[in-house]
């Protein structure tokens, strides 16, 4: 019982922090439109990421890889550039970017 409680806190610590590097390395192309912290109104009408809630913004994420979502909550119209941004990404990449992002207040 003591044994694997060990092992899973092992098993968890490594993936949070292997989930951690992996956000904050794809982030880095997000930056170019979304901001370093994820703060920028990109071409001043894309909703600001951090005060999108997480749920949401993954959900979003998601519908742009799968060409469902052109708009997103601002209703821009550019959602074939984020289909572009998320074809490379898995759903374990997404959700590693978008915890990442929850944590850029
Ligand atoms: C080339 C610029 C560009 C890059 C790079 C980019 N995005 Fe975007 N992003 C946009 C645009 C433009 C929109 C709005 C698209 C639309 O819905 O019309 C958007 C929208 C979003 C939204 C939805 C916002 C909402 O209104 O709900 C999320 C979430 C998002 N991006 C996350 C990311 C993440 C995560 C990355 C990196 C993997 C990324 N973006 C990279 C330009 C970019």
């Amino acid at each position: 019982m003591k044994k694997m409680l060990i092992i899973s806190a092992i098993a968890a610590l490594a993936c949070s922090s292997v989930f951690a590097a992996d956000g904050a390395t794809i982030f880095k192309k997000c930056a170019v439109c979304h901001g370093q912290k994820a703060e920028k109104k990109y071409l001043n009408k894309v909703p600001v990421l951090t005060e999108i809630d997480a749920a949401t913004r993954l959900a979003d994420m998601k519908a742009y890889k799968d060409g469902s979502l052109n708009g997103g909550k601002g209703k821009v119209g550019m959602g074939g550039i984020m289909k572009g941004q998320m074809a490379p990404l898995s759903d374990a990449d997404m959700a590693a970017v978008n915890d990442y992002i929850s944590t850029l207040k």
